[in-house]
């Protein structure tokens, strides 16, 4: 199997594109923000498990990250200078509700409204995530996401924020990637809290999607005009042959339906349900109907596509990430046609897509990421034939604005288009920034 990259003979301009498509790039506020315990944030459980050692391989936290918190001006400018239509952030509930629950914080508050009101003022639509894994360490000191609790505590702070913001946003996501938060955290353990357990693991993927459901609900009363939705991380599998046709399909299941079939479908899989046995949530009736609440965009995160059967590093011209990752923009191209096919699909937004490379800052003063802007075009280019085909693509954001604190992997791992000397905070844009001006622009 040949890894076709970006076809660069025939260069992308927007006219690839269907009119009104917006270009973006995304951040998240752990993985940039800095200023843990300033303005009066609470602990979150990234904190606590930076703190442990052992999780975190380069042994970092995010105390500093980008020091985007004091840098946010410069920032928003340095955004500008990309020439995109739209930046996604998300929102650190512990600045918002320091315990959780109870008493806001309007400093909290007020940095985000900084925000917006700084993309707004640029031309720039702020694209908001309420929750992008930087749960309040109060509320895991009450079992975290295997609490039901925690969805009620969640729908409340989707209020307090979109009753401050929803008016200024274009959208608002509930959550990012469900599966990160619940599967790769409770039962994978590698992420925060850290455990192994795949009947919490099952229980958390319920309350979180509850937790949407509830907040989709709560948000809808307040009537902002914001399109309001949420964000999966979804890789489709393949099978390297036929007789393992029936794993990809588990494969794919696990990852991908589990949480597809409740928000679109206001079921759990069949299949997988009886794959998991006792392990299986517990369900209060109702549950389902408050899960798939009408969505006025999926965001879709793509980075690979889980391949079952075999080690994709052995096919001929197999190509990875630095994070070990298969660059295969064609599982893009099956994921989105397979989602229209499957599912009643709403307009989609990719809200994530990119990769990380050992870059380095030149002697010239420049990062040469080739590789970078090769993966970007290439699965930029999947996504402008899903639009002819039919599927209603509506914006693309890269991740990731700039290099930043990649969860497990610390400051190792680097994703921006913008490359970040953590020493002096020095921000460069990479050849690959340059590269999506342009596209952004033509
Ligand atoms: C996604 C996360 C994002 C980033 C990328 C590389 O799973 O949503 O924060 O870490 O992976």
């Amino acid at each position: 199997m040949a890894i076709p990259t970006s076809n660069t003979s025939n260069p992308l301009t927007r006219a690839d594109f269907p009119a009104n498509f917006i270009f973006g790039v995304a951040t998240s506020s752990f993985q940039i923000e800095g200023a843990t315990f300033e303005d009066g944030r609470g602990p979150s459980i990234w904190d606590t498990f930076c703190a442990e050692p052992g999780r975190i391989s380069d042994g970092s936290n995010g105390e500093v990250a980008c020091d985007h918190y004091h840098r946010l001006e410069s920032d928003l400018d340095m955004i500008q200078s990309l020439g995109v239509g739209a930046y996604r952030f998300s929102v650190a509930w512990p600045r918002i509700q320091p315990s959780g629950t109870g008493e806001v914080n309007e400093a909290g508050l007020a940095f985000y409204e900084r925000l917006v009101d700084g993309l707004n003022a640029r031309g720039i639509e702020p694209h908001l995530t309420l929750y992008h894994w930087d749960l309040p360490q109060k509320l895991q000191d009450i079992g975290g996401w295997t609490s039901r609790e925690v969805a009620v505590h969640f729908a409340e702070y989707a209020r307090i924020v979109t009753a401050r913001l929803g008016h200024k946003v274009r959208s608002v996501a509930t959550l990012n990637e469900p599966w990160c938060s619940s599967i790769l955290s409770y039962q994978l353990g590698e992420h925060a809290p850290g455990t192994h357990s795949r009947p919490a693991a099952l229980a958390a993927a319920h309350h979180l999607l509850l937790g949407h459901g509830l907040a989709m609900r709560a948000m809808r009363k307040l009537a902002t005009g914001a399109q309001l939705g949420i964000v999966l991380n979804l890789t489709p599998a393949y099978a390297a042959a036929p007789e393992f046709e029936a794993q990809a399909r588990l494969a794919e299941g696990r990852f991908d339906d589990w949480f597809l079939g409740p928000l679109l479908r206001g079921e759990y899989p069949q299949d997988i349900w009886e794959h998991y046995g006792a392990d299986v949530p517990q369900m209060h009736s109702g549950d389902l109907g408050i899960m798939a609440q009408p969505l006025d965009f999926l965001g879709v995160n793509y980075y690979s596509r889980q391949l079952i059967g075999a080690d994709f590093s052995g096919l001929p011209g197999a190509e990875a990430t630095d994070m070990g990752w298969e660059v295969y923009p064609q599982g893009l191209s099956k994921l989105l046609s397979d989602l229209k096919r499957d599912y009643d699909l709403p307009p989609v937004m990719i809200t994530e897509n990119g990769a990380a490379f050992p870059d380095v800052l030149s002697a010239d003063g420049r990062v040469h990421d080739a590789r970078r802007v090769s993966y970007l075009g290439a699965h930029l280019r999947a996504v402008a034939e899903a639009a002819h085909s039919g599927v209603d693509v509506r914006a693309y954001f890269a991740w990731s604005l700039m290099d930043n604190f990649e969860w497990a992997k610390g400051y190792e791992k680097r994703f921006g288009l913008i490359y970040v000397d953590y020493a002096t905070q020095q921000r460069t844009l990479k050849d690959s920034a340059h590269w999506y001006r342009a596209l952004a622009t033509s």
